[in-house]
């Protein structure tokens, strides 16, 4: 099948039942960002401000990440940024891996759509996702790794960095790192 455009796959997730959470969202949270990005960073799942606004990354998490972004000198608008999950999960329990398998082809078709040259996952679950399910966020934040067309790599999520500001300086140097590889690209 030819790729779709994020249009025709934003109508098909809007009237998606492939798991109970299309039943308790108050919005689709589809993603947002430039159509042509050439780095795409992709969270865990809607939490209560998404869901309320049906945009990623608007909440406290989300004010903090801009604030990354804007340190490193990347344009929010210039990226896009989308989610494991659509919907959000109950009391922003982590996603259980049926919603994942449920939730998943419609990311894989945002990245064909998208082709971006750098993907960047925020967090363990869109790594051990994306990546590698026995990722270390620990141990293996900030290194790409090359997979077909395009290069990925995990950072902490924004969250993490709120319950430990510890974090910080490593999360700055990784996002310093990406931008640095960004402008390459
Ligand atoms: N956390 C995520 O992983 N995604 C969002 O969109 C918001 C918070």
């Amino acid at each position: 099948m030819a790729n779709r455009t994020l249009e025709e796959i934003r109508t098909d997730c809007a009237s998606c039942m492939n798991c109970p959470l299309g039943k308790t969202r108050t919005n689709l949270v589809f993603g947002v960002g430039n159509p042509n990005a050439k780095l795409m960073f992709i969270g865990e799942a809607p939490g209560q401000q998404e869901d309320l606004s049906g945009v990623p990354f608007v909440g406290a998490a989300g004010k903090l990440f801009d604030k990354y972004l804007a340190a490193v000198g990347i344009p929010r608008e210039d990226v896009y940024i989308a989610n494991i999950l659509k919907c959000r999960p109950p009391q922003n329990r982590d996603p259980l891996p049926a919603e994942q398998d449920a939730c998943i082809g419609y990311l894989r078709e945002q990245v064909k759509a998208i082709r971006p040259k750098m993907i960047v996952c925020l967090g363990r679950i869109a790594a051990m996702r994306l990546i590698n399910p026995d990722f270390r966020i620990t141990r293996e934040h900030g290194v790409f790794v090359t997979r077909g067309a395009y290069e990925i790599c995990a950072v902490y999520h924004p969250s993490a960095l709120l319950r430990d500001p510890a974090k910080k300086d490593e999360m700055l140097a990784d996002m310093l790192m990406i931008k640095e590889k960004y402008d390459m690209v």
